[in-house]
């Protein structure tokens, strides 16, 4: 079982449903043959929209889809060969397992004994053999969750949407269905695409990230490029947390937060103002008279970490703490600590990045 072609273009989509703004707008992506690529925003800022235009279940305002250079726009779904794997499952209730399976080889018209084969084949890799007879409401989450995604591999896609495909699972077969998807669209090569509004699941998952932001490209890179070095204040919040500090450059040009300078790295116009942002991570606590002067106000214990708050004069941030560091364990509330972070870490954004 392995995918032919693959290498997808979104050029200049667009999708205006008629009331508000549009759902998706100016949209450019180039996803190459083999690629897992995740498409990562907020409730509403039009992933499934996208996924839906590409695989032809919605008609695009403007703009053209491309696989393999095949223009896909006037295409209708059942000549697009891309597998789906819809929120809901969407499972047919009344069909078997095998059945359901084998319903996109019927509809285009492989023969049975070649159908009984490649069902067999689909439901081995997802791990469902002597499952065949089963009907859905039989079957755990977890399990419903693998047949739509053998039903979506038997047609032996050259591209594989999944929209939000774990979001009904709990923590654990979340995380075990994560590894199953990505090791099968690994083995196979499929191109796809991955509809998520977790970013945790992004960043595990994909090659690169697709972050968006009402309908629009906020940011295209690694994990590591969109974490590490987000392109606005944005992707910064929604792919991970993030400390969002206001500042203002004095005479020097050094930023200040409540007239204290800053590690920052960079100097700017005297009254220039600015947003530095500190993942918690980075952000170091030491004695009081070190950095800016701060008071513990809360110390939560999460488990793998611990999350210490801690405010000062005009500002207040979150440091975090793996929990086998034991630093933390001397810290009380209403202590005074000094607060800093490397200056490398600091991220620097003009006041109003977000603005529109
Ligand atoms: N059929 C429709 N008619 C009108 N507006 C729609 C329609 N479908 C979606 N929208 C609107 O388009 C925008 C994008 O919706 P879409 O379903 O693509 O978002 P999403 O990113 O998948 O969100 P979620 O994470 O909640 O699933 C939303 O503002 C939504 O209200
Ligand atoms: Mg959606």
């Amino acid at each position: 079982m392995t995918a032919g072609g693959g290498n997808l273009v979104l050029a200049g989509l667009r999708k205006d449903y008629g009331v508000g703004d549009p759902a998706v707008d100016r949209l450019d992506l180039e996803i190459a043959k083999g690629e897992f690529v995740a498409l990562l925003g907020p409730s509403g800022c039009g992933k499934t929209t996208t996924l839906r235009m590409i695989a032809g279940l919605v008609e695009p305002s403007a703009g053209r889809i491309l696989l393999d250079g095949d223009d896909l726009t006037a295409k209708p779904v059942h000549r697009r060969n891309i597998g789906m794997v819809f929120q809901n499952y969407a499972l047919f209730p009344h069909m078997t397992v095998a059945d359901n399976v084998a319903f996109g080889l019927e509809m285009r018209g492989v023969a049975a004994t070649e159908i009984r084969d490649r069902v067999a084949e689909a439901l081995a890799l997802v791990r469902l053999t002597g499952f065949e007879s089963r009907r859905p409401k039989a079957l755990s989450g977890g399990q419903q969750q693998r047949v739509a995604l053998a039903r979506a591999l038997v047609i032996r896609p050259d591209l594989l949407l999944l929209d939000e495909p774990l979001s009904n699972l709990d923590a654990k077969l979340r995380e075990e269905m994560r590894g199953e998807i990505r090791e099968i669209q690994k083995r196979l090569g499929i191109t796809t695409v991955f509809v998520t509004h977790d970013q945790a699941e992004a960043l595990a998952l994909a090659d690169r990230i697709a972050v968006m932001e009402r309908g629009r490209l906020a940011q295209l890179g690694s994990p590591e490029e969109v974490y590490e070095r987000p392109a606005t204040p944005f992707v910064a919040r929604f792919v991970g947390r993030i400390n969002a500090l206001a500042a203002a450059a004095g005479g020097d040009g050094r930023l200040r937060i409540g007239g204290q300078p800053v590690p920052t790295g960079d100097l700017r116009p005297a009254g220039t103002k600015a947003t530095v942002m500190i993942r918690p991570q980075h952000i170091t606590l030491s004695q009081p008279g070190i950095s800016l002067l701060a008071r513990v106000t809360g110390i939560t214990y999460v488990g793998d970490v611990v999350q210490i708050a801690v405010a000062g004069d005009g500002f207040s941030v979150v440091a975090e703490r793996g929990t086998a560091d034991s630093s933390w364990r001397g810290l009380a509330v209403g202590q005074d600590v000094g607060v800093g972070w490397p200056a490398s870490s600091a991220l620097v954004f003009p006041e109003n990045a977000d603005g529109r």
